[in-house]
């Protein structure tokens, strides 16, 4: 298993460019089901989700292949199949996607229920909604969502749950209506510029979707959808995390191939807590350091686009840290995705839950410590909270960040940071973390910490 040892104290200074969007990437590409010909899609990133992803299609009679220039290649080559199974649909939730361009092409689809993750409950009632609306017959067996069809009709749906709109099952139901007879319209249809992307893909296709980013969507059903190529946005998630570890080392970075529109609420809050950024070009932002020496604390609620996205949540959170002053976060959209507070806690910061709150005492440094990542934008906060903390940090189970980011530590450390990928031995472990040779000093019951622990201990045996 991989782990980032993290030296901090060292401002990001240059320019980055951004990969395309995974959230964009993943229900387009499951999206391919639904289509006859072959689709080839520009700027899908390298990440892991990707990968297990395409390994699901090709069980499904998806033909996937990444040419040299990194395009993307998909084309059905099978229809039979209809079995998402199990031991890829738990590696990753997004795979649900694949259940309505399956069922509307195919007529029948048996995908795994997802499963949960650290992020809080992740149901998928809602897809299932408006599935059912549109004349699918679906059970729950097994852990598996059993769907039939003899041909989707159009209809009117309420896409709205209590959290909100839904990203992905609006992605499920959009792509499931296109091939039904009639037409539908989804009212409380998410609004990310993820499922825009998603509904621009599938009108390349051929599909008649309008009101794509607004909450009601009109979707005319069409006989078939053919191959096309669509190039896939830049990640807003990405570059909100790339302009937040600017920020927090006090370097300056410019941001390329930006989509600043996608950012609005994001830059909004960052100037608020202080944060300098300029737009340089009609896709290049300027993010530096703000000149006074505390960033200001802020009240910061995550809600369905266009408010603060939940994926920036735990990052936001990583730079209130460092506020001179009390900050609230709260997410209304996965109201428990606070996996990442203690382990920032480990670093130093002070921050306590109140429900789908944190309260953080912001400090003005942080402490390089050993820490774990959970998911994968509390893998993000540590990492931007380790980059500024004094000393070194060591933040293991990095693979959750290898699903969503492509080469962010390759990135950042482009820009001046350092950042070691390595095995998790103890043999790796940096020595400012690790047990000193036991000695004759320190007495038996002193579990074994690092050398300024000893120090510690050796000044008060003096008194
Ligand atoms: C998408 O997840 C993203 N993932 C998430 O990004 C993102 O956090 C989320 O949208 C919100 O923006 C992908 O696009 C692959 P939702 P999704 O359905 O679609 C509740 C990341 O870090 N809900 O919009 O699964 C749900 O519990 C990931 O990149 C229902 O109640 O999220 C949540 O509270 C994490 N019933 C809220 O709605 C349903 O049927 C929003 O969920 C579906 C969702």
């Amino acid at each position: 298993m991989d782990m980032f040892v993290v030296k901090g104290g060292k401002p990001l200074q240059g320019s980055a460019q951004l990969s395309g969007a995974k959230n964009a990437a993943l229900p387009i590409m499951a999206a391919a089901l639904a289509i006859d010909g072959p689709i080839v899609l520009h700027d899908v990133p390298n990440l892991a989700d990707v990968r297990t992803l395409c390994e699901l299609l090709n069980t499904l009679g998806v033909e996937t292949s990444r040419s040299p220039d990194g395009n993307l290649h998909l084309e059905v080559t099978d229809t039979e199949p209809c079995l998402a199974h199990y031991d890829l649909v738990r590696k990753m939730r997004a795979s649900v996607c694949v259940l309505g361009p399956m069922l509307a092409k195919r007529g029948r689809a048996c995908v795994s229920l997802p499963g949960g993750c650290n992020i809080g409950d992740r149901p998928i009632d809602l897809h299932l909604k408006g599935l059912r609306a549109l004349g699918a017959d679906i059970r729950i067996e097994r852990g598996y969502v059993i769907a039939e069809t003899d041909g989707l009709v159009g209809t009117s749906i309420y896409l709205g749950g209590p959290f909100g709109s839904t990203a992905t099952g609006t992605c499920n139901v959009m792509a499931a209506a296109s091939l039904a007879s009639g037409t539908t319209t989804i009212e409380a249809a998410a609004c990310e510029p993820e499922v825009v992307d998603c509904g621009n893909f599938l009108n390349a296709a051929g599909a008649k979707i309008s009101g794509l980013g607004t909450p009601f969507l009109k979707i005319e059903g069409v006989e078939k959808l053919t191959g096309t190529q669509h190039s896939i946005i830049p990640d807003r998630i990405e570059a909100a995390t790339l302009m937040i570890a600017a920020a927090v080392t006090r370097g300056e970075v410019e941001l390329q191939n930006v989509r600043i529109d996608h950012l609005t609420a994001v830059i909004e809050k960052l100037r608020e807590v202080g944060v300098a950024i300029q737009q340089t070009g009609p896709t290049t932002l300027k993010v530096s350091a703000p000149n006074q020496p505390r960033f200001q604390p802020a009240d910061c609620i995550a809600l369905p686009y266009p408010g603060i996205p939940t994926d920036i949540q735990a990052q936001l959170m990583a730079l209130l840290c460092y506020a001179d002053g009390i900050s609230i976060v709260t997410d209304k959209v996965f109201p428990d995705r606070f996996m990442h507070l203690p382990e920032l806690v480990r670093l130093g910061a002070k921050i306590r839950r109140e429900s789908s709150s944190a309260i953080i005492n912001g400090v003005a440094q942080l402490s390089g410590a050993s820490v774990m990542a959970s998911d994968l934008r509390a893998s993000a906060a540590l990492v931007i909270a380790a980059l500024a903390a004094d000393g070194e940090s060591v933040i293991r189970r990095i693979y959750h960040l290898d699903r969503g980011y492509d080469q962010l530590e390759t990135k950042l450390n482009a820009l001046g940071a350092n950042i070691v990928r390595t095995k998790d031995t103890p043999a790796n472990m940096p020595a400012s973390l690790v047990l000193d040779d036991q000695t004759d000093a320190a007495p038996p019951q002193l579990l074994a910490g690092p050398k300024w622990l000893q120090k510690q201990f050796k000044a008060r045996k003096k008194v």
